[in-house]
């Protein structure tokens, strides 16, 4: 089929019941709660509005410094502040809810109990359109390992969330596992919707003058292009895996990035530490993705997902 005009691009993609009608969003964390960049971005190009984390009670985070840059990318240690689910309903959703444009909600818990309670609470706020459990955190009964690198853990988790919720389920996975293939399997079986990934890396970096590492917390979580091959590797693992989509991110800061990530097997990509440097990011991608489809005689995104196995 010869497309004759760029309009007929077709962007939309569906995420399981979720559907976007681009397939660009913000990286949780890195966008707030939509309210700091509405009056200087247009949002209308964005597939889907993506919150930082909300955990029940609110979080003060870590103690200052916690972000730093390196040569490729930023090391962070929030510490997942957030407003608590109380603020969030109250405050926040009415004013993601003006843009029209589907809401997933970002979330956390401090035991499997609570993340179960979240997205109980979470799904009874009218706006809401997508669940994303953040399981990358520590789990403070087993020593503070991550629960997403606990398969057992994985999938008392996802299974519980789906017991308690009907919206769509995104499991954001972490990448310091030895087998992402299979914990992201494990998360399909235990009834997750779609998949996203990857988080941030553990990092660290030192003052030499001061002797001292330059966050207050000392490590942190690696984001932006350094770790972008990574990410493309990692994403290729899971689209191997399973069959349910896939959000891919990971220093994610030209289109020609995102487009790799397509091709890797992500049904939709998500940007973070890339807008911070340029804000207009998101509707740049979605709009350079669609003049690569047109010039390459392609129709919608679907006809490049996962292409490199093809
Ligand atoms: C400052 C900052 C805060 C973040 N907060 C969250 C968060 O609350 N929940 C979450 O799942 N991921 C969080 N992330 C991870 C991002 O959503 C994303 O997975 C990661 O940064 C990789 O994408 P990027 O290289 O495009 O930034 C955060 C990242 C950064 C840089």
């Amino acid at each position: 089929m010869i497309i004759d005009n760029k309009e007929e691009i077709n962007l939309s993609v569906r995420l399981g019941n979720l559907f976007l009608k681009y397939p660009v969003m913000p990286a949780s964390g890195t966008f707030g709660y939509g309210e700091e960049f509405f009056e200087i971005i247009d949002y209308s190009l964005f597939g889907a509005l993506v919150t930082k984390g909300i955990s029940l009670e609110p979080s003060k985070g870590n103690e200052m410094p916690r972000i730093c840059e390196t040569p490729c990318g930023l090391i962070n240690s929030i510490g997942l502040e957030n407003v608590g689910f109380e603020r969030f309903k109250e405050e926040k959703i009415n004013f993601l809810k003006k843009f029209n444009i589907p809401i997933i909600v970002n979330f956390f818990g401090k035991s499997i109990e609570e993340y179960s309670i979240m997205a109980e609470k979470l799904s009874d706020i009218n706006g809401v359109s997508a669940l994303e459990a953040n399981i990358s955190c520590p789990n403070v009964k087993e020593g503070g390992r991550s629960f997403g690198a606990d398969p057992e853990i994985v999938y008392e988790i996802v299974s519980s969330i789906k017991n308690c919720s009907a919206l769509p389920l995104i499991v954001k996975l972490t990448p310091l596992v030895t087998d992402i293939a299979m914990i992201a399997e494990v998360a399909e079986k235990a009834g997750a919707d779609i998949i996203s990934l990857v988080n941030t890396f553990p990092a660290a970096s030192i003052d030499i003058n001061k002797r001292k590492f330059k966050l207050s917390r000392g490590y942190g979580g690696l984001s932006g292009p350094a770790i972008k091959p990574i990410a493309i590797k990692l994403v290729n693992d899971v689209y191997n895996a399973v069959r349910i989509p896939i959000i891919g991110m990971g220093g994610i800061s030209s289109w020609e990035d995102a487009v790799e990530f397509f091709m890797a097997g992500a049904t939709a990509v998500a940007v973070g530490t890339g807008a911070f440097s340029n804000p207009h990011l998101i509707s740049q991608i979605t709009a350079g993705v669609k003049k690569f489809l047109y010039e390459n005689n392609f129709s919608n995104i679907y006809e490049i997902i996962g292409i490199v196995n093809n």
